[in-house]
């Protein structure tokens, strides 16, 4: 037996990404999206309501979005409850410094390992597109050969369901590979 649950945003994992960018002065700026992803090698989709955020890209036309992990939790979510509009030391109270990314005109999160540096390609009713023109991380998540290792970095995913936030788990199989047993 199945139980229908009707229509629902339930699809795991679902990223939890923090957006950085500048307001008019620049000053940083972050705030947590769930409602989004990858779609394609070097694009980016995110639902964005009307947020401080939102003005920011839109002056800018640049962003970046680091991925929320186990060591900043309450940083994280806290960015997600606290407009920028309303909370002028947001950021310092997030305990969140920043320095402007080498590739677009937004802030890189420092306290976050890892972030992909976007700039705004267009907005699609509500949906912003980005390109992602680089990906930085810090060396305390890279291996041996200098590859991003999810044994070193602790993304956190959002459940939709229990409005809860996950580690990720172990890895469990290769990609490309497993299948090829059934073939
Ligand atoms: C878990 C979580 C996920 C969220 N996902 C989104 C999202 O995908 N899109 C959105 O517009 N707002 C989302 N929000 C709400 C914004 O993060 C929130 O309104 C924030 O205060 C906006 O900050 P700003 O006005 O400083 O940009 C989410 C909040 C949380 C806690």
């Amino acid at each position: 037996m199945r139980k229908n649950f009707g229509a629902k945003p339930f699809l795991f994992p679902q990223p939890v990404m923090i957006i950085g960018s500048y307001n008019e002065k620049g000053e940083s700026n972050a705030m947590n999206a769930a409602w989004g992803g990858i779609v394609g090698m070097d694009e980016i989709i995110i639902s964005l309501g009307s947020h401080q955020t939102t003005d920011n890209i839109m002056t800018n036309k640049a962003f970046t979005v680091s991925m929320a992990d186990v060591d900043h939790v309450a940083a994280c979510d806290y960015v997600g409850l606290v407009s920028g509009k309303d909370e002028p030391r947001k950021m310092e109270k997030a305990g969140f410094t920043t320095t402007k990314s080498d590739f677009v005109n937004a802030p890189v999160i420092n306290e976050l390992p890892l972030t992909l540096e976007c700039e705004m390609i267009k907005v699609l009713d509500g949906l912003i597109l980005g390109r992602i023109v680089n990906v930085s991380a810090d060396e305390s998540i890279l291996d041996q050969e200098g590859t991003i290792s999810l044994e070193k970095f602790a993304p956190i995913t959002y459940d939709t369901v229990g409005l809860k936030y996950y580690r990720l788990g172990d890895c469990v199989g290769k990609a490309f590979s497993d299948g090829k047993a059934l073939k």
